[in-house]
């Protein structure tokens, strides 16, 4: 039975990935902050990292924090774990263009001067996955909903809380579920190692027509930001299946109110 190390494992991301390794049959060490110096040290067919920082925010108020959050915790990482297979999950952040599919193809050049510090971080770890892990698969993750959601304009609006941007704005996202076996079909092709990929669903939806398929009236928006992400996904859509977000949006919102999944802070 092949062995699959999850760093992150009771996190958002990370928690859909352990659940689809097992389900592929794999031996599953699911790895956590609790528990990390016990596992620390392991070998394994495939470790899949989905530790790291995911509030662009800290990174922005306290680039200290986020550095050790999503740059040092992945070369540690990278320093305790002995795979024959990395998996980085990463951000579409690294794009300065994270609005603009035509400027944020895998092959963009990146400035680190024009990123975000959240985004500057997500690079620098990328660079020290290039640097230490052997055969890496690095993907470029767009904006998620799923089982658990905690935080996002989506998230925002089913939770009945205020919404920090412009209902006009337009989000791409995938869910955790068809991530997560997205993520085991592309490394399942065996692509060269080096290998980056963006990784969402197509198209965008905004929260203008989310909240009309949700049924919830929106609250006065002046002053709100208008904001926009659309990863070009079109290599990975090349290589297995994508969705569209249209369809995700649908289905997420459906689930929660029919309870077959829940908000994380339900
Ligand atoms: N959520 C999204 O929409 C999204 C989109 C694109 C990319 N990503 C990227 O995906 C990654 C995971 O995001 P997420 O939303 O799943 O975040 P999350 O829910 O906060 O999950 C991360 C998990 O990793 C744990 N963790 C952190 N450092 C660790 C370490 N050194 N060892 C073991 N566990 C560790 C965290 O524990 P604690 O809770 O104790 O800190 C948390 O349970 C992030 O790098 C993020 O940038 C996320």
């Amino acid at each position: 039975m092949p062995r699959c190390i999850v760093i992150g494992a009771k996190g958002f991301i990370g928690s859909a990935v352990a659940a689809e390794a097992a389900r592929r049959g794999y031996a599953v060490v699911p790895v956590d902050r609790a528990n990390y110096g016990e596992c620390a040290g392991q070998s394994a067919d495939l470790l899949i990292q989905a530790g790291g920082n995911s509030r662009k925010h800290l990174d922005e108020r306290n680039p200290a924090e986020g550095f050790a959050l999503s740059v040092e915790s992945v070369r540690q990482v990278l320093l305790d774990f002995h795979p024959r297979h990395f998996v980085h999950v990463s951000s579409g952040a690294v794009y300065p263009h994270e609005e603009d599919p035509a400027r944020n193809r895998e092959d963009a050049p990146l400035a680190p001067g024009g990123m975000t510090h959240y985004g500057f971080h997500k690079w620098l770890a990328e660079q020290l996955v290039r640097h230490y892990a052997a055969d890496h698969l690095i993907l470029r993750v767009g904006g998620c909903v799923g089982p658990g959601l905690r935080k996002n304009a989506l998230y925002d609006l089913l939770s009945g809380g205020p919404s920090f941007v412009h209902p006009d704005s337009e989000f791409q996202y995938m869910d955790t579920r068809d991530l997560a076996s997205a993520v085991f079909q592309l490394h399942e092709i065996g692509l060269a190692s080096g290998t980056v990929l963006n990784l969402s669903a197509r198209g965008t939806v905004s929260i203008r027509q989310a909240a009309a398929w949700a049924g919830v009236a929106l609250s006065a928006a002046a002053g709100l930001p208008r904001r926009r992400v659309e990863l070009d996904v079109g290599r990975a859509a090349a290589l297995v299946p994508i969705p569209e977000t249209a369809d995700v949006v649908r289905r997420f919102i459906r689930e929660v109110r029919d309870g077959s999944i829940h908000l994380g802070r339900d």
